[in-house]
């Protein structure tokens, strides 16, 4: 979805080119989130505080095209130096109103910019809250849900009944009218020098440097009372001032600087030291404190935010030698893999140990079923594992998309156990799935590879897949770990079974020898590459098997035809005379997972189905295979590996193949049409 970034240097002098320059940074590496539009709002003029305009630079296209807009600005002398500074800046993929400029963020409340706003999210109510400002005589510009967010904050200022009136104050009103999910930074010339940002569904966080020790390590959550000039701490059942000593500052001269971002890869190359925002904080910064209040108690009755340290190097947000972040994060396998399970497997007393879930561990092994929930990839993952779950756990799996498992208003029971499984940990069907099952009493499991995401927050315990972070919008790494951690988490769980010790074991030996096998995958590359020669003018490409390898099917497919627009079908081979053969003929390409399991024999019909209408199989099989490479038009031979983790290194073939095929079409790989990085609306 949108991206979000802004940065407030306080009494840390910089030039405004500095400032364009850490905005657009900012942007740069939230790109991938969208990026059909971007833009940044500053301060105009001069160094004035009181005499500030703000100025709106937007431009349709990549965050290069407004950063070329930005040098082109009028009266914008770049070494003019701002004592303090807060400027805010955005990259959308459009959810209302084509991409244009005007539709872009920052949307403005007036031609004068009054108040300005970034937004991550979509709201549901504008309409009507569109329909009330005009109304009141506010005419729009835009067709975005956000430019409502923007009239309304000035409409409650206009008609506010105090002069004093706090910006926070302001926010915390506008936010109570809002229906939907978002994450949004105010700027206004009411409040130079002052940032409010505040979320509810959407992620937010804010990063501190200071080179002076911060007064605080935990910002204390004050809550209001129904007159919104009082402060309540609830907690306390006391009442409390929200003043400068249950503020957040830097102590000597208080030179600090904030960042505000949609996820730490923007933040993490300035400071580790971060906030994660709960839904409904108000963040406020003003004179160079930030203050967190709010007006309902949090999920988790928190009643403060900790300044927390994030472990994540900028190293690992970087390209490195690779031409895309997607294929760096293919070829980073054989460590994700490892990392996954580093500190978790002892392959020596053939156990496991998921932290996040043993205190749960009893509650789950009585439960009445599993019920594993994700979309895209993250479902794909629950497809694949699920066979191992039901022969570890032996209870029933249930797996589901989470937007049909809404639409049908799925029962769940207090005694049902509901994994979400999330790479972003933000996706707003996973979410709403979770607060759904959440609400039915389930137990909720959360499998992510975000810390502070709201899925990991939301849920009652869980696994951190530690993938580290993946920019690419095409997920890789994020599969294979997702897998593995669902692998692991059924071997915890089988752990007592006398009957399943020998399966355990050759398990656990396979999860061993994995990263060194993915790595002989990984050295197939330039042959998929020619294979890519042959088949990037293709205008679709089926990709057909059966068991523990259908999932490898369903992400292979997903992942051609997301970053190389080809129609790809992933087809279960125990479905293919009932309908899809129809579609086999000397043209088709048609790539079969064919592995030695115990869906062998059935694949091999499959294969004598296809070959018989003179179809020409590309067949990816184990290296010891001489019968399906009797039929094959060409084969892609692969190490072999227990049959449950096999399709960890089927896929990565198809990861490749898609890469190899995207770049010869000439797309941008890291950036495929109309797909976002994280989808945090339904
Ligand atoms: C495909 C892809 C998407 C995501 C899906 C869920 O390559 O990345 O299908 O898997 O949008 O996202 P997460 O895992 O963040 O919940």
């Amino acid at each position: 979805m949108c991206g979000i970034f802004a940065y407030m240097n306080y009494r840390v002098p910089r030039t405004r080119k500095e400032i364009f320059e850490t905005l657009i940074k900012g942007l740069q590496r939230l790109e991938y989130r969208g990026y059909d539009s971007a833009g940044v709002a500053i301060d105009g003029n001069n160094n004035e505080v009181k005499e500030r305009h703000i100025q709106l630079v937007k431009k349709r296209g990549n965050v290069k095209a407004l950063n070329e807009e930005l040098y082109k600005q009028d009266n914008m002398d770049l070494k003019v130096e701002f004592e303090t500074h807060f400027g805010i800046a955005h990259t959308r993929w459009a959810t209302h109103g084509v991409p244009n400029a005007v539709n872009s963020h920052p949307q403005r409340s007036d031609k004068g910019n009054k108040f300005v706003v970034i937004h991550n999210g979509i709201i549901t109510n504008y309409k009507d809250l569109r329909k009330f400002l005009e109304s009141k005589g506010y005419e729009f510009e835009s067709e975005t849900d956000t430019e409502t967010i923007a009239k309304l904050i000035k409409y409650v200022f206009d008609n506010r009944e105090t002069e004093d009136i706090t910006f926070s104050t302001l926010v915390e009103r506008v936010i109570q009218q809002l229906e939907g999910a978002f994450a949004l930074v105010f700027k206004s010339i009411h409040y130079p020098g002052e940032a409010v940002a505040t979320r509810r569904g959407s992620p937010l966080l804010i990063g501190v440097r200071s080179k002076y020790k911060l007064s605080t390590e935990q910002i204390p959550v004050l809550y209001r009372t129904r007159n919104f000039e009082n402060v309540k701490n609830i907690c306390k059942t006391r009442m409390k001032r929200l003043d400068s000593s249950t503020c957040l500052h830097a102590v000597g001269d208080k030179a600090v600087e904030f960042f505000f971002a949609s996820d730490a890869s923007a933040i993490i190359e300035h400071t580790n030291r971060v906030i994660f925002l709960e839904d409904d904080d108000i963040a406020a910064v003003a004179d160079g404190k930030l203050s967190i209040h709010r007006v309902k108690r949090s999920a988790s009755d928190d009643p403060s935010r900790a300044i927390q340290t994030l472990q994540m190097e900028l190293q690992q947000i970087m390209k490195g030698n690779f031409s895309a972040f997607m294929q760096k994060e293919i070829f980073e396998q054989p460590e994700s893999v490892f990392n996954t399970m580093r500190g978790r497997v002892n392959f020596e007393t053939n156990t496991v140990l998921l932290g996040g879930l043993k205190d749960h561990l009893k509650e789950i092994r009585r439960c009445r079923r599993l019920i594993v929930i994700g979309c895209g990839t993250s479902y794909h993952a629950a497809v694949a594992t699920r066979q191992v779950l039901e022969e570890l756990t032996e209870l029933p799996v249930m797996v589901e998309l989470a937007s049909d498992f809404l639409d049908r208003n799925t029962p769940v029971f207090r005694d049902d156990v509901c994994f979400f499984i999330s790479q972003s940990g933000e996706t707003a069907d996973t979410l709403l799935a979770l607060r759904y099952c959440k609400d039915r009493g389930a137990l909720t499991v959360g499998v992510t590879n975000t810390v502070g995401s709201s899925i990991s927050r939301e849920t009652d315990c869980g696994v951190h897949i530690n993938a580290g972070p993946e920019i690419g919008v095409a997920s890789t790494k994020a599969y294979t770990s997702q897998f593995i951690s669902l692998v692991m988490f059924g071997l915890m769980m089988s752990e007592d079974r006398i009957s399943l010790q020998n399966r355990r074991r050759e398990i656990i030996h396979g999860l061993q020898s994995l990263p060194g096998l993915i790595k002989e995958v990984l050295s197939l590359d330039e042959k998929i590459h020619d294979l890519a020669l042959e088949l990037y003018t293709q205008r679709s490409l089926l990709v057909m098997g059966r068991g523990y390898n259908y999932a490898t099917c369903l992400e292979g497919a997903l992942k051609i035809k997301e970053i190389t627009y080809m129609h790809s079908e992933g087809i279960l081979a125990g479905e293919l005379k009932h309908g899809p053969l129809a579609l086999i003929d000397k043209q088709m390409p048609v790539i079969m997972v064919i592995m030695k399991d115990p869906c062998f024999a059935k694949c091999q019909n499959a294969l004598q189905q296809v070959t018989a209408r003179q179809g020409r199989p590309i067949i990816l099989c184990s290296r010891d295979d001489t019968e399906s490479s009797k039929f094959a038009y060409k084969t892609i031979e692969l190490p072999h590996t227990v049959d449950c983790l096999q399709g960890i290194l089927s896929v990565i073939p198809l990861q490749l193949l898609s890469f190899h095929l995207a770049v010869l079409r000439g797309y941008d790989v890291d950036f495929p049409r109309n797909l976002a990085k994280s989808v945090t609306v339904e």
